[in-house]
């Protein structure tokens, strides 16, 4: 196994996760999937990893990763692009449909774009996305979608198109559910796995979309639970020779707090290159975790404020700021009482109750994207960030 600190892991890189996958198994068997999770929390990995069991098993699989489109145009190309590259090994009439569906790919009519070209014979981007579609649904046996980072593209969307932006959303999302789930699910036809860094539910609850993705089963991919964790450390101890010893596994596991694979990963290879031979690790460990907040290095962490940004309305996003900027000065977190208050002084024309409801929903959001945890287990109930590389980071920036 080797030390990747980045990229998805495939094949013998990838370690564990052996209940998320049972867990797709279950639920791809009756229902199309939205898997949610931060950024680097391993949904690609996993996603391969369960592509490459259901090929075992005899169905064919795709991925589209749309987190560079910017719009349906982008999203036909993708599809097509994988459909290009699987229809390599494709032959008779299914290679010409192929053929033919990719040549219509780049005249594709965008909502709101002027058809000026009449001779160039634009048509809609649904009707080429469905005919795609249909091409991987005439194919013998079941197929895997995976649609991985669909939130990105579907704000990107918003935020590059501010006038009829949400209105192209809907129209995706109606297409999405309507005709390219409703209409090619079924015994050999396609199943969904969709994935995200951040949640759709605020998107599509702020601007009335509910129903076209409440049909999907949300799932959260959580970090490696300790043992998992635990286990992960010794076998890339193995691989590399470190002397790691299983104090020094718990050591590592309680700085990160939360173990994400990444950071696992990412404090093991600053282990690495700290450690001399003969030396014990032990001693190493604190250095290398307080080398993942050093500011400059490659740590994912400021994505963690970016897509509170991306995924809430500015004064939501300010509020949730302003909230984590209490909780991380403990790291026992900051209490509930503490943080409402807070809230009261940011949104005084408010009433109580209104108060009361913005900072439910934003307390809500801040746990199900494992920003912060509800601790009560000393006293009064607190707030306390998960990922403690994370609620450091946090502080350092807040701090002059
Ligand atoms: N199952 C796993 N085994 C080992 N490392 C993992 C695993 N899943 C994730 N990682 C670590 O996390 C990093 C990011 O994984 P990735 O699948 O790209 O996450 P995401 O798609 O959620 O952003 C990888 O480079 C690796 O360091
Ligand atoms: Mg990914």
């Amino acid at each position: 196994m080797r030390n990747i600190a980045g990229s998805p892991v495939e094949g013998a890189d990838f370690f564990g996760r052996d209940e998320a996958i049972r867990s797709l198994w279950e639920l791809l068997d009756a229902h199309d999937v939205l898997l949610l999770g931060p950024r680097r929390i391993g949904k690609t990995s996993l996603a391969r990893r369960f592509m490459a069991d259901v090929r075992q098993r005899g169905w064919s699989a795709i991925e589209v990763n749309v987190a560079s489109c910017r719009d349906e145009a982008a999203f036909v190309d993708k599809l097509a692009g994988t459909i290009k590259a699987a229809a390599g090994s494709w032959t008779g009439a299914l290679l010409d449909r192929a053929m033919a569906l990719l040549d219509r790919v780049d005249k594709v009519r965008l909502p709101g774009g002027g058809g000026f070209d009449l001779a160039a014979r634009e048509e809609s981007w649904e009707a080429v996305a469905s005919d795609a579609l249909a091409l991987l649904a005439a194919r013998p046996g079941r197929t895997l979608v995976y649609i991985d980072e669909l939130p990105i593209f579907l704000f990107n969307m918003m935020r590059f198109d501010p006038k009829t932006g949400e209105a192209r959303v809907r129209r995706f999302l109606d297409w999405f559910r309507n005709d390219a789930r409703g209409a090619t699910r079924g015994a050999g036809g396609l199943h969904w796995l969709v994935s995200g860094s951040v949640g759709l539910d605020t998107l599509v609850q702020n601007h009335g979309m509910a129903d076209t993705i409440n049909t999907l089963k949300q799932r959260l991919l959580e970090p490696y639970g300790e043992p998992e964790a635990l286990a992960f450390l010794d076998a890339l101890a193995r691989s590399y020779q470190l002397p790691f010893t299983p104090e020094d596994g718990q050591r590592l596991v309680a700085a990160i707090g939360w173990p994400q694979p990444y950071y696992l990963q990412l404090a093991f290879q600053n282990i690495r290159s700290l450690h001399r031979d003969g030396q014990p690790v032990g001693g190493l460990i604190d250095t290398a975790v307080d080398a993942l907040i050093r500011p400059g290095a490659d740590n994912d962490l400021h994505h963690w404020e970016e897509r509170l940004h991306l995924q809430l309305a500015p004064d939501d996003a300010a509020l949730a700021v302003a909230l984590l900027n209490l909780a991380c000065r403990e790291r026992s977190g900051a209490t509930a009482t503490a943080l409402f208050a807070e809230t009261q002084r940011l949104r005084p024309a408010l009433t109580e109750d209104q108060q009361r409801r913005a900072f439910t929903r934003l307390r809500d959001i801040l746990i199900r994207d494992a920003y912060w945890c509800a601790d009560d287990a000393t006293g009064p109930r607190r707030y306390r960030f998960l990922l403690e590389p994370l609620r450091r980071w946090w502080e350092r920036n807040g701090s002059l």
